[in-house]
């Protein structure tokens, strides 16, 4: 699936557990909304979530996000795990976004390979040329125009996933989301350095933006980068 010049945007938003994706897709969302309305440019995204988004993402996110699960069904070994991440992704990929990106329209995307190079590739030490592979070939190798990587500051985001992982401690009962929340620092650390390698990797594609300032700031970088990927879709307008 080469880009042709006739589609959309294809943005994704990457980051370690906590670092603030949710608030800034949907921050980013709200912008594109104010421009849709004033300058009728198709700008109202589609804005979907990995794992997730389609009906039948819900469900593979379900097992692959519960802590409990693996009370049930046996340890998830990396693969499989890797597998299901991919078997949402070409769900969702043939459902919603290559639809969407044919209409022309915007689509935010929360998480796509790049945490699949950064959680099973590096957290689960498969390695990026496998996930690289699988991408190829499930995915025919479509790449966002833009990925808006929000990455704390490491030892900030260790303590963060610490706190989170404290929590989950103490939760009891019930379906929860929190199977890699409980994962250990050295999970993250190595979490952590592959969405840095990722950034330095591929700098035309990912905008690294420093995830420990406060949220205002941070949209407005967000809103920087891709007003610049917009072009002339939106006009340069202080008033927005
Ligand atoms: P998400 O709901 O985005 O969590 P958060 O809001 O805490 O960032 O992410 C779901 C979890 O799934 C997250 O811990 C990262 C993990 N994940 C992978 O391990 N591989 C993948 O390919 C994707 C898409 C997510």
């Amino acid at each position: 699936m080469t880009a042709n010049a006739q589609r959309g945007i294809f943005i994704t938003f990457e980051g370690p557990d906590g670092s603030g994706k949710t608030t800034q897709i949907r921050r980013l969302a709200d912008w594109l909304r104010v421009h849709d309305m004033k300058y009728e440019q198709n700008l109202e995204p589609v804005i979907l979530r990995q794992p997730g988004g389609t009906a039948l993402g819900e469900r593979i996110r379900a097992i692959l996000l519960d802590s409990r699960v693996e009370e049930g069904l046996g340890q998830i070994d990396p693969l499989t795990e890797l597998a299901l991440m991919f078997a949402d992704r070409a769900q969702s990929i043939r459902q919603i976004i290559q639809p969407a990106l044919d209409a022309e329209r915007i689509v935010l995307c929360d998480r796509y390979t790049d945490s699949s190079e950064a959680y099973q590739g590096a957290g689960r030490g498969l390695g990026s040329e496998r996930v690289l592979a699988v991408h190829r070939a499930i995915c025919d190798d479509l790449q966002p125009d833009l990925t808006i990587l929000l990455l704390p500051d490491a030892d900030a985001a260790l303590q963060r996933a610490r706190r989170r992982n404290e929590r989950h401690k103490q939760q009891h009962g019930g379906a929860d989301e929190n199977r890699f929340e409980a994962e250990g620092e050295e999970f993250y650390r190595r979490v952590h350095a592959a969405y840095a390698a990722i950034a330095k990797r591929e700098p035309h594609r990912v905008a690294l933006i420093d995830g420990d300032d406060d949220i205002e700031t941070v949209a407005l970088r967000v809103q920087a980068v891709v007003a610049e990927k917009l072009g002339s879709k939106i006009p340069h307008d202080p008033g927005v």
